[in-house]
């Protein structure tokens, strides 16, 4: 199942209630929560407190995206604060196995990020309990950059690895998707797309989400 995730780092954060109304509006069922420290990623965002009143003013499904060097300290406190996925990156995590299933135990469904230069083959142990393997297709800490193709060459080993295993979490994408590319980005084995300045700079960003989604499922319909 396709799933567009606007991510509001590039959307107006004085307007933050009328933008998710509006992604909702154009058929967004999930959006995306861009987490950085100033650490890992050379910038920083929000934190639980905002996590915590977006929660109280939509249903939409809250994927946080955590770019910190210390998710284990965090995760349980944006779970609290209202995320249903949590993301955590495989290059600060040795425990990744136990992470994973901290998350999952206290509520959440659990994803693993790579940056662009860290290989597929680094989860192949963890495959097996993961909710979503998030790809980065840029390198993370800022919206509007443009999109890493070689990433799509991971998408699709990573897709080949799932059905290798005979398992079924959902791959996402992340970074400088577009209603241009993102044709490739579902044909390369992407179901859930985040996007964040092709949304919310659009000047319609209802009308973005629909058109990025139809644009998707289009794509994917010629493959069939
Ligand atoms: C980048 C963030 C992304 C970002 C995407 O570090 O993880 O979620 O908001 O923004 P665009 O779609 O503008 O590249
Ligand atoms: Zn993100």
């Amino acid at each position: 199942m396709i799933e567009i995730l606007p991510s509001i780092l590039a959307s107006d954060f004085t307007r933050l209630a009328e933008e998710i109304a509006r992604v909702e509006a154009g058929g967004a069922r999930m959006l995306h929560l861009d987490v950085m420290d100033g650490h890992f990623v050379p910038n920083l965002t929000i934190g639980p407190p905002v996590v915590e009143s977006i929660r109280k003013i939509t249903k939409l499904t809250l994927d946080v995206h955590l770019m910190i060097t210390d998710p284990d300290k965090y995760a349980p406190i944006f779970i609290e604060a209202g995320a249903d996925c949590v993301s955590v990156h495989q290059e600060v995590c040795p425990h990744l196995d136990r992470t994973l299933r901290m998350i999952q135990a206290e509520g959440g469904r659990a994803g693993v990020v790579l940056n662009p230069s860290t290989p597929v083959g680094t989860l192949e142990e963890v495959l097996g309990i993961v909710d979503h393997v998030l790809l980065m297709s840029v390198n993370p800490g800022f919206g509007g950059q443009s999109f890493l193709p070689h990433v799509l060459d991971k998408a699709r080993r990573l897709k080949q690895m799932r059905e290798n295993l005979g398992l079924r979490f959902n791959i996402e994408m992340d970074g400088g998707i577009t209603r241009d590319n993102v044709g490739t980005v579902v044909r390369s084995g992407v179901n859930w797309i985040v996007a964040g300045s092709s949304i919310f700079h659009a000047p319609d960003a209802a009308a973005a989400v629909a058109d990025m989604k139809q644009a998707a499922e289009s794509s994917l319909a010629l493959l069939a």
